[in-house]
């Protein structure tokens, strides 16, 4: 079987295995991975260590508009960098959650991002053929000509308790409870916002994780790639 050829637009809501679905993904088709979320995070970092408020939009886009940074393309070696220094636990911490829905409500923020996710979309698919892409607008605004639009889901409970796993793994204590009401919250707020809200594709295939496993999920995904014959 040969590697993916052209793009994979994975979407859906925090706590659907998302990243690691999308990294595994990447990995088994010998494609590139970009994670979009990160570079939302990495920006709200920026506007977080400058001391801007969240709501000033202005600010909050001169600071996006000036931003030095550089993300890893490669599944098997994620890195973010910001003004050079690796982020990339940094922005996963509370202080960016909270505030990362807020920044990425901010529609010029979004088409500077989308901008540049644009642009290295295509140059991976040149270097290497193919990309699997994650994020809450790829199927619909950054890549809506994907070969492939999965839009994964899952019960409330189910996001939740992935999320308070992954965050005890990486070392922060959170109850149950606090996971769930934050990922509920960001919820509201990501598929509320006006500047394209997270929403599946006309064209997305939905997947529900609720009662998945990753070998689950990704055999089911990768059973579409080749269906709609994805492989060079
Ligand atoms: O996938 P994540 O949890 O790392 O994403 C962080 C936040 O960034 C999420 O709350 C919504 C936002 N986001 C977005 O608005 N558009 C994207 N393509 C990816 C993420």
């Amino acid at each position: 079987l040969g590697e993916l050829r052209g793009v994979i637009a994975l979407d859906g809501p925090s706590g659907t295995g998302k990243s690691t679905v999308a990294r595994r993904l990447a990995v088994s088709l010998g494609a590139g991975y970009l994670d979009t979320g990160a570079m939302y995070r990495a920006v709200t970092l920026a506007v977080l260590r400058a001391g801007v408020a969240t709501d000033d939009e202005h600010e909050v886009l001169t600071v996006a508009e000036h931003v030095d940074l550089r993300v890893s393309t490669d599944a098997e070696h994620q890195e973010i960098l910001l003004g050079g220094e690796n982020v990339g636990s940094e922005i996963r911490g509370q202080a960016v959650t909270l505030a990362v829905s807020a920044v990425s409500a901010v529609a010029p923020v979004r088409a500077l991002l989308v901008a540049r996710q644009m642009r290295i979309i295509d140059e991976v698919c040149e270097q290497r053929g193919g990309i699997v892409v994650e994020g809450r607008d790829i199927g619909t605004v950054v890549a809506p000509d994907a070969g492939l639009k999965v839009y994964l889901t899952a019960s409330s409970d189910a996001r939740a308790r992935r999320r308070s796993l992954q965050d005890s793994a990486s070392g922060r204590e959170a109850s149950f409870d606090e996971v769930k009401q934050d990922v509920d919250r960001r919820d509201r707020l990501d598929s509320g916002r006006a500047a394209s809200p997270l929403q599946p594709a006309d064209d997305a295939v939905w997947l529900d994780t609720t009662h998945l496993d990753l070998q689950g999920v990704l055999d089911e995904i990768t059973a579409l790639v080749d269906e709609r014959d994805l492989r060079g």
